[in-house]
């Protein structure tokens, strides 16, 4: 059986196996106390061993981060604080561990753990991580099966840079030595596609061919970027999920948005509590209470000119200086979901030069009908828009961000032929799961992180 699931049983059990890692040995004259954990949940199942069982010496000194096949007997705990735990009969060491095991009971930073990542998912912080993340991984998918949206695979591999901001990473076959190894001096035709590709930074431009035949997708993938910004909140490889509805505008959009980030977090709420808990006593205090306030509590919604001005008027000085045309830095974010609203807030309509190509331009001609939504600490966990579906108009906006139309023909395409208004937006995965376990770096949100310099495991 697994922990979880022996830790909630109703009744003792005369015989019953378990499986799991040694977190703690606690060795007395007779009796040896051994905390097992299999990762099914944050607690452990205390196995209690007796001198006078076989093979008493080899299992009482079997070492911390041991794995341990364990036969015997659920009987009531007259310990404190746990209900069961398991009299021994019989323990096989399957694979020991000796002295030099690096997570000794202690806690240890959240740095030093990022250097043994191969076994840091055996510590309880990050045990309760990758519970969530597999926990809301699933969640994304029940929301918009309920609601009827096609999942779809969009390609890792692409020629396309969907956000024009040239942080795609290079795939190519080319032989290194091609001397020197830029642009203008490879012939690309030479290459494996025939054409300069590189990993996906979203895979929004496909979803938008795929919403234009199914009305409602998603996607739900591994995302690249090569931007060389050391942040917390940046990784070169992360998950997003983005839905695109045909028929929609952009008040549609952050209503999906708004509902979504609901759902994920009452789903958080209701099936992970034990973890939840965890994060609220330790990683964030009032996680639980800011958790409940989101998903019940309306967001606010403010365009770009008033986030601009309300910067503007702030009280605080801010590194970096506001003036309406400049993007929102993340200290510019954080002031506006933590000293204005004291939530989540969309912030829409941005200046068309600062956004991507494909965003609706509006009727005053210099902004775009986009959304991004903020969250307190975080900053930006969201970022959509309603899509430019006039053709002409996308060919100006294509040829203003230097983009030549005959390379996107296909996505062209779709405006031509059974055109319609549609809007969608990208969900950072691993901002969701900071925002939701209140870690502060994204690098321990996700297995194995993908950072400048940073790709051993
Ligand atoms: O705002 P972004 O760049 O939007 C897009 O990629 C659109 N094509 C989405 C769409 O409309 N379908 O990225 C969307 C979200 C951000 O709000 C952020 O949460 C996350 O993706 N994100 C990152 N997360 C981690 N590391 C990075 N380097 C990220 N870049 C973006
Ligand atoms: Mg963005």
């Amino acid at each position: 059986m697994r922990v979880a699931g022996v830790l909630q049983a109703c009744r003792p059990m005369p015989a019953l196996w378990v499986c799991g890692w040694v977190r703690t040995v606690r060795r007395g004259k007779d009796i040896t106390f051994v905390a097992l954990n299999d990762g099914s949940c944050l607690e452990n199942l205390q196995v209690v061993l007796d001198s006078r069982m076989e093979g008493y010496a080899a299992a009482a000194h079997c070492g911390t981060g041991a794995a341990l096949h364990v036969e015997g007997e659920l009987v009531a705990s007259p310990a404190a604080g746990q209900s069961w735990e398991l009299h021994a009969r019989r323990v096989r060491i399957l694979g020991d561990a000796d002295g030099d095991y690096p997570l000794q009971k202690k806690r240890h930073s959240f740095e030093y753990l990022r250097s043994i990542a191969h076994l840091r998912p055996r510590a309880n912080t990050f045990g309760a991580v990758f519970r969530m993340r597999s926990a809301l991984s699933f969640a994304v998918h029940s929301f918009f099966r309920e609601r009827g949206f096609l999942y779809v695979h969009t390609p890792i591999i692409t020629a396309n840079d969907c956000e024009g901001a040239g942080e795609m990473f290079r795939v190519s076959t080319l032989p290194a030595e091609q001397p020197p190894m830029v642009d203008e001096s490879i012939d690309w035709r030479q290459d494996f596609f025939g054409e300069k590709t590189g990993l996906t930074v979203s895979g929004q431009l496909q979803g938008e061919l795929f919403a234009t035949a199914f009305s409602d997708i998603y996607t739900f993938g591994p995302t690249f970027r090569a931007e060389n910004s050391n942040t917390s909140r940046h990784a070169a490889e992360f998950w997003m999920i983005e839905p695109e509805m045909a028929f929609a505008d952009l008040a549609d959009d952050c209503v999906l948005a708004e509902d979504f980030l609901r759902y994920l977090v009452r789903f958080a709420l209701d099936s992970c509590s034990g973890d939840l808990e965890f994060f609220d006593q330790r990683i964030e205090p009032g996680l639980i209470d800011k958790l409940e306030k989101l998903a019940t509590a309306d967001f606010s919604v403010m365009t770009y000119d008033e986030a601009v001005r309300r910067l503007e008027r702030a009280p605080v000085g801010f590194e970096y200086p506001v003036a309406w045309g400049a993007d929102l830095q993340s200290e510019h974010e954080r002031y506006l979901t933590e000293q204005v609203v004291g939530g989540p807030l969309f912030v829409t309509d941005y200046p068309a030069d600062i956004k991507a190509f494909y965003m609706r331009l509006n009727d005053d001609g210099r902004t775009v009908a986009a959304m991004d939504l903020l969250v307190p600490r975080v900053g930006e966990i969201i970022g959509g828009s309603q899509r430019e579906e006039r053709l002409v108009v996308l060919q100006e906006k294509m040829r203003k961000a230097g983009i030549d139309p005959a390379r996107l023909d296909w996505y062209l395409d779709i405006r031509r032929w059974g055109s319609c208004p549609h809007a969608g937006f990208g969900l950072g995965f691993e901002r969701l799961l900071m925002y939701v376990t209140g870690m502060e770096n994204i690098r321990d949100v996700i297995p194995f992180p993908r950072t400048p310099g940073n790709a051993r495991f």
